[in-house]
């Protein structure tokens, strides 16, 4: 059945609004998850009307559909502070419309994080929480542990855990999803899922783009706190986690929790930080001073935990790189008994998952090459996931809405992830303070880089 519900944005006219949150609203629209008398209401300082405000997301639209389907939406403006005290007496009227109205209530924190103490005491000073009202924080969520635990302390002053969804748009991604059912369900990769056969694992989210309009967040953010902090951690948790009791959020998050509890930062030797080369003049055209923030990052950890002691967990994302791909690729360790030696051109096993822009899983193995004696040559077997199951256009943003109208929170981060994940990121920092910053050409290969 669907449902009718209103969606405040805080952050109503930022590009996170405009490209992915207003038209997944759209598409849930038109999927009819929603009813047409939801509503999306956008806060925002900027000097908007409810027409201008729909115009301008509209033109946001990045197709004629989207366009389409956004058209359709019942959208408000509402101009504020929303730090302000008292800022959100006024939106009561515009929630408490009247017979027919939504009940169901979304807020949705598209801000920077140091917003989210004075949004959340507003809206309970404006009487706007109610028992079945959800809040939604977008990362990054603090700055490192300790402010991590302090946004904690207050947000909990009044929602309680089970209305908070911490996002993570890479938990949406179909590979990613997908990541439990290849594990658990096909015992013979199952089985070799452990140190006993593994060397390492790099989960890696490079991006052809540069900082972009950014430039304020990401330079006191950088690549670590940017996507290792969130993204990258949770995937690497996916991947390395034990088969959890059951598909309850509840034993999905303590699998993953197991793995974040045990991983550490290896020494500074092993991790590489960069910076594309005209991040400077961006920097300078924005009138802002150069800085030593990373754009590139690959960190190595280790874990406690017996079945991965001993295997590299890399990950890596980087800024202007020659192409945007992320993936996880598994590299098991080679053979090196007399019958392996025996032979030429042996390489190791590698499987490689796609998280976008394909869904594709490779996996590649030594064959004999034809007509030779001992002559071996690596080939693979090649899943297409858009040849099986058709192009997928989604980022991810539809489906974790979708999730938080059901009120489903295993894609969603809980605290003590949250908690955990800082922690070890306030360790790489600490050690990127001890690694010297490497400048690489705008369009690199990252193992250029390396
Ligand atoms: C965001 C980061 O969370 O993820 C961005 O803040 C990054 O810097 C983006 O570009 C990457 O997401 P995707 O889905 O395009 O890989």
């Amino acid at each position: 059945m669907s449902q009718k519900v209103t969606f405040v944005i805080f952050g109503g006219t930022g590009d996170l609004t405009k490209r992915k949150l207003v038209p997944a609203f759209a598409s849930l629209l038109h999927d009819k998850v929603l009813c047409d008398e939801s509503l999306i209401i956008g806060i925002a300082r900027g000097d908007f009307t409810n027409e201008t405000y729909r115009d301008l997301l509209i033109k946001a639209a990045r197709n004629e559909d989207e366009r389409k389907l956004i058209e359709k939406v019942n959208i408000q403006f509402y101009r504020k502070d929303s730090t302000q005290p008292g800022a959100l007496h006024d939106l009561k009227s515009m929630i408490e419309c009247g017979e027919g109205c939504p009940h169901n209530r979304i807020f949705y924190l598209a801000t920077g994080y140091n917003l989210f103490p004075a949004i959340t005491k507003n809206l309970h000073e404006a009487d706007l929480i109610q028992k079945s009202s959800k809040i939604v924080f977008e990362k990054p969520f603090g700055k490192d542990l300790h402010s991590a635990e302090a946004l904690e302390a207050a947000i909990h002053q009044h929602f309680t855990e089970d209305m908070i969804y911490r996002i993570d748009h890479y938990l949406g991604k179909e590979t990613v999803q997908n990541l439990n059912v290849l594990k658990f369900t096909n015992p013979f990769l199952e089985s070799l899922l452990s140190n006993k056969h593994i060397k390492s694992v790099e989960v890696i989210a490079d991006e052809d783009l540069g900082v972009g309009s950014r430039l304020g967040y990401y330079t006191s953010a950088g690549a670590v706190k940017d996507m290792i902090q969130s993204h990258l951690l949770q995937v690497l948790a996916l991947f390395l986690m034990d088969k959890p009791e059951s598909l309850d959020p509840k034993h999905i998050h303590d699998a993953k929790v197991s793995v974040l509890k045990s991983l550490q930062a290896a020494s500074s030797e092993k991790h590489i930080f960069g910076q594309y080369e005209s991040l400077s003049s961006e920097l300078k055209m924005a009138g802002m001073e150069s800085c030593s923030i990373e754009t590139f990052a690959r960190v190595v950890c280790h874990s406690a935990l017996q079945k991965w002691s001993g295997v590299d967990l890399v990950m890596q994302t980087g800024k202007m790189l020659d192409k945007k791909y992320g993936k996880i690729v598994v590299h098991f360790k080679k053979i090196g008994d007399d019958f392996a030696h025996s032979l030429h051109g042996i390489q190791e096993n590698k499987m490689v998952i796609d998280i976008h822009p394909t869904e594709n899983i490779q996996l590649f193995f030594n064959t004999r090459k034809r007509f030779s004696k001992d002559e071996i040559e690596q080939v693979k077997f090649d899943f297409c996931g858009d040849c099986v199951f058709g192009p997928n256009t989604t980022d991810g943003y539809k489906r974790l809405i979708s999730d938080i109208l059901k009120g489903d929170h295993t894609l969603f981060t809980r605290e003590d992830e949250l908690k955990e994940s800082w922690r070890i990121v306030d360790d790489i920092e600490n050690i990127r303070d001890q690694v010297k910053l490497v400048t690489y050409k705008d369009g690199s290969n990252p193992d250029v880089i390396r």
